[in-house]
């Protein structure tokens, strides 16, 4: 914190208190323009800025800070203050760092993380604790599930949602035998639980048989995929679908066409996370690679247009899904503060304005469900000259399950 913003906020903060000295004294009720309100909004990232997830928490707050320099840093008549934390994707380190943005640098919102181990961690202290927070990636679906929260919103998916689409695809067009290869840990767990479900509705509906042979797990962040690739070659199964993302991706895709995979008639398929943001980096192994998710860079539609013009001229690359995520995460916090004039003691308003909030996301139209998790439609997508390109709509206005969700 620099020593500007320290001294601001504490002579904010002292003139609240003397307002609410004077104010006792005359029987005064402070109004939602009461002077305080004039500190800065600090909003606290709890995002990975290193290790293999670290190109998502960049393209989060990247989009952010965009979205915010659009409002001149200003959102509800109040100047706005980011203060990062690197998460590390370390689930054991979450409670700690979470407690040091809420307790310690005192912020009015909290926006993380992107691994669902991170975010039970941080949900918990958010529940605790009541800090407005908006989760702009980490599927865990338990929080939009049993531990949904009235201040807690997600601008992102619940971990099953991409999944589910990928499954109704590969049984409609008869795919028989499958596989499924992930990270080792809740989401992708969640993620491959969405894939059968699709896939055994998709069989159901079409009257087809089909098997999941093959479930293969792999342990966070590890990416010595060289015996998982020699079981699946040995197995021959008609598609594998994977959940990998960042770092991961980007060597699992490389190491399966160095594998001589890519020709074999096994078709590598995903959640979308497996070539977002690593096109580049993946380069022709990528070429051809379908996956489900609820955005594709050739989405044809003026917002993402434009959102995809400002991000490129401001930072000089592609955005992805998790810019998208981060500024509607943005987006979702200017709804609330707005709604209220800047004034976070007027949780109740708050908290309506953000839940029946219509962003006008680069996804299209995005509106929440009553667990405060997105309603949005799954697109098939193919890797065409590098770009996530649409084929069409897998599934439309998909909202996950959420079970066990009550706001009380
Ligand atoms: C998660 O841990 O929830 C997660 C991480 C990376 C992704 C998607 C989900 O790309």
């Amino acid at each position: 914190m620099s020593k500007k913003t320290d001294f601001t906020r504490r002579r904010a903060l002292g003139l609240m208190g003397a307002a609410a000295g004077v104010g006792a004294v005359a029987g005064f009720t402070p109004t939602k323009f009461a002077i305080g309100q004039q500190a800065k909004v600090r909003i606290g990232t709890l995002l990975p800025y290193s290790g293999t997830y670290a190109r998502l928490g960049e393209a989060i707050t990247n989009a952010m800070v965009m979205r915010f320099a659009q409002g001149k840093d200003m959102l509800g008549g109040r100047e706005i203050e980011l203060i990062r934390l690197d998460s590390e994707a370390a689930p054991p380190k979450a409670t700690e760092n979470t407690s040091k943005l809420v307790n310690s640098e005192k912020v009015d919102f909290l926006v993380g993380p992107v691994h669902s181990g991170v975010a039970m961690a941080m949900a918990k202290i958010a529940r605790e604790e009541g800090v407005m927070t908006v989760i702009p990636n980490a599927g865990a679906d338990q929080i939009t599930g049993p531990l949904c929260a009235p201040n807690i919103f997600r601008s992102s998916f619940s971990n099953w949602q991409p999944g589910y689409p990928m499954g109704r695809v590969l049984a409609e067009e008869g795919k028989k035998r499958v596989v499924t290869c992930y990270w080792n840990y809740g989401a992708g767990q969640q993620s491959a639980q969405g894939f059968k479900d699709g896939y055994a509705d998709g069989l159901k509906e079409t009257g087809g048989d089909g098997e999941i042979v093959k479930e293969i797990g792999v342990p966070f962040p590890d990416v010595e995929f060289q015996s998982v690739l020699s079981e699946i070659a040995a197995l021959k199964p008609d598609a594998v679908y994977t959940f990998f993302a960042g770092g991961g991706a980007v060597k699992f895709v490389k190491d399966w066409a160095a594998a001589g995979l890519k020709d074999s008639g096994i078709e590598l398929t995903g959640a979308g996370f497996l070539t977002e943001g690593v096109t580049e980096a993946q380069g022709e192994a990528a070429e051809g690679i379908r996956t489900t998710l609820h955005y594709a860079d050739t989405l044809d539609n003026p917002v993402n247009q434009v959102f995809r013009r400002n991000y490129r001229e401001m930072w000089g690359k592609e955005a992805d899904v998790y810019a998208v995520q981060g500024y509607d995460a943005a987006e979702l916090i200017r709804i609330g503060l707005e709604a209220v004039d800047g004034d976070m003691g007027a949780r109740g308003e708050m908290v309506a304005a953000m839940e029946n909030a219509v962003i006008d996301s680069p996804r299209g139209p995005l509106k929440l469900s009553a667990a405060h998790n997105p309603v949005q439609n799954f697109y098939l997508r193919k890797v065409t000259n590098g770009v996530n390109a649409v084929e069409r709509i897998a599934v439309e206005a998909l909202s996950a399950p959420s079970q066990g969700c009550s706001m009380g």
